[in-house]
C-alpha cells in the first residue's frame, strides 16, 4: 500500500472563523515608517517598572513552576478585593478565576456554559474572537446591532426578538465597548441583565476596559449577579499596560467559577507564574499608573474627536476604552478596501476595517488612541484625505 503523499485536511472549522482584521491590515504597514499605525488595542505605555520589577523578582525567588489552575491564592484574593473595591460587592477568593488573559476568560466561559450548537447572541459590532471562538465551539453566534446613532447601545426589543429564538443560551455584552468607545447607560446594563434572567440565559459581560471611562461611570455587571447567571470577565492587560504578561481575571457564582475552570485546566494549565505576581503588585500596588493612563487617553479621545468632527468623519463620541469609529461611508468603497489601499499606500495610515467587527461595522474604520498625539492627528488627516480622494473618484 502506497503511503499518502500529503497532509490530510484541516478542520473545516477553520474556514468559518473570521479574518483577523487588526492583524491583517497591521501586516501590511508591518516595518513601513512611511505608514502610521493606528491598528493595536494596546496600551503604547510600557508596563510600569513596580510591576516588571516584581515580575523579575518572581523568576529569581524561583517562582518558575505551575501555578494551581484558578490561580496562586494571593493573587484571587487580591482580584476578588480589587473588584470588591471597583463594584462594592463583596467577592470571595474562590469567585475569582486567573486566566491566561481575558481571551481565555471568554473561551472558557462559552466552551463551559454553552452547549455545542447553542445560540449566543454577540455584540455588532464587537470584539471579533466573540464569534471567532464560538465557531471553534460549534456555537452559533448571533449578531445584534449597536447603531451608532443609539450611541452604540443595542435597542432591547431587537434584542428581546433576538433572545427568544429556540437555542439561544448565553448573551454577551461589552462594555466599555471595543471598538465602539461606548459606554452604556445603567438603565442598558440593568435590562441586559433582566433580559437574560427573563429568558434564562447565561450573561457573560466583558468589562476589560471598565477602568477607561470619560465621561460616565462604569457600570460593572458584578452587583447585579444575584442568581448566578453571571460571569464578569476583567484583564490586566489594558489597565495596567500588560499585554504581553496574559494575566486576566473572571468573577461567577463559586459554582460557575469550579465548572469553568474544569475546562480552563484543560486549556492553559496555569498562567505563567512570574506573570501572576506581576499582576499581583499591579493590583495591590499604588494605582496612580492607572489614573495616569486614563488622563492620556482621555486627553486623546479630546484630540481625536476635535479632528474627527474638522474631517466630517465622527461616527460617535467614544466614552471609553481607547477607540474611535470613524465614518469613511463617503468613500464609497468597502471597509476592507478602503483600510486595505490606505495601508498600501505611501505615506497611507493602518485602520481597522469596520466591517471585520461584524456588518454594522460597514462604512467605518476603527482608529486605537492607544498611539501617540502625533500618530493620531497624522492618521486622522490621513483617513479624511483618502475619503476626499475616493468620493471625487
Ligand atoms: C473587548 C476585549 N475583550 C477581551 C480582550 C482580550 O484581552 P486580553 O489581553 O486580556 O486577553 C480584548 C483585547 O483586545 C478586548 O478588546
Amino acid at each position: 500500500m502506497n503511503a499518502p503523499t500529503s497532509a490530510p485536511s484541516p478542520s473545516p472549522i477553520v474556514e468559518l472563523v473570521p479574518r483577523h482584521g487588526t492583524r491583517t491590515i497591521a501586516a501590511i504597514a508591518a516595518g513601513r515608517a512611511d505608514v502610521v499605525n493606528l491598528t493595536f488595542g494596546e496600551p503604547d505605555f510600557d508596563t510600569p517598572r513596580h510591576i516588571a520589577e516584581a515580575g523579575c523578582n518572581a523568576i529569581r525567588a524561583g517562582h518558575t513552576r505551575y501555578a494551581p489552575g484558578a490561580g496562586i491564592p494571593q493573587l484571587r484574593e487580591a482580584a476578588a478585593a480589587a473588584v470588591g473595591r471597583r463594584t462594592a460587592t463583596p467577592i470571595g477568593h474562590d469567585q475569582v478565576v486567573v486566566t491566561a488573559g481575558a481571551i481565555l476568560g471568554v473561551y472558557g466561559t462559552l466552551a463551559a456554559l454553552v452547549a455545542r450548537g447553542g445560540g449566543v447572541l454577540v455584540p455588532d459590532p464587537g470584539w471579533p474572537s466573540y464569534v471567532g471562538q464560538c465557531r471553534v465551539l460549534g456555537h452559533e453566534p448571533i449578531a445584534y446591532r449597536l447603531d451608532p446613532a443609539n450611541d452604540f447601545e443595542p435597542d432591547l426589543d431587537a434584542l428581546e426578538r433576538l433572545a427568544v429564538r429556540p437555542g439561544v443560551q448565553m448573551l454577551v455584552i461589552n462594555n466599555p465597548g471595543n471598538p465602539t468607545g461606548a459606554v452604556w447607560r445603567r438603565e442598558t446594563v440593568e435590562a441586559c441583565v433582566e433580559l437574560a434572567r427573563r429568558h434564562g440565559l447565561w450573561l457573560l459581560a466583558d468589562e476589560v476596559y471598565d477602568e477607561f471611562t470619560f465621561d460616565r461611570p462604569h457600570v460593572s455587571t458584578v452587583p447585579l449577579n444575584e442568581d448566578g447567571r453571571i460571569v464578569s470577565v476583567f484583564s490586566c492587560s489594558k489597565t495596567y499596560a500588560m499585554t504581553g504578561w496574559r494575566v486576566g481575571y473572571l468573577t461567577a457564582s463559586r459554582e460557575t467559577a469550579a465548572t469553568i475552570l474544569r475546562v480552563l485546566e484543560h486549556c492553559a494549565s496555569s498562567v505563567g507564574t512570574p506573570a501572576q505576581h506581576a499582576a499581583l503588585t499591579a493590583l495591590t500596588g499604588p494605582q496612580d499608573c492607572v489614573a495616569e493612563m486614563r488622563e492620556a487617553y482621555r486627553a486623546r479621545r479630546d484630540a481625536a474627536v476635535r479632528l474627527l468632527r474638522e474631517e466630517d468623519l465622527l461616527a460617535t463620541t467614544p466614552q471609553g476604552a481607547f477607540y474611535a469609529m470613524a465614518d469613511v461611508s463617503r468613500s464609497g468603497a468597502d471597509s476592507w478596501a478602503f483600510a486595505t489601499a490606505l495601508a498600501e499606500q505611501r505615506d497611507g495610515a493602518a485602520v481597522v476595517p469596520g466591517d471585520s467587527f461584524g456588518p454594522t461595522g460597514s462604512g467605518m474604520v476603527r482608529l486605537s488612541l492607544a498611539s501617540s498625539m502625533e500618530a493620531i492627528e497624522q492618521g486622522i488627516r490621513r483617513v479624511g484625505a483618502a475619503v476626499r480622494a475616493d468620493g471625487r473618484r
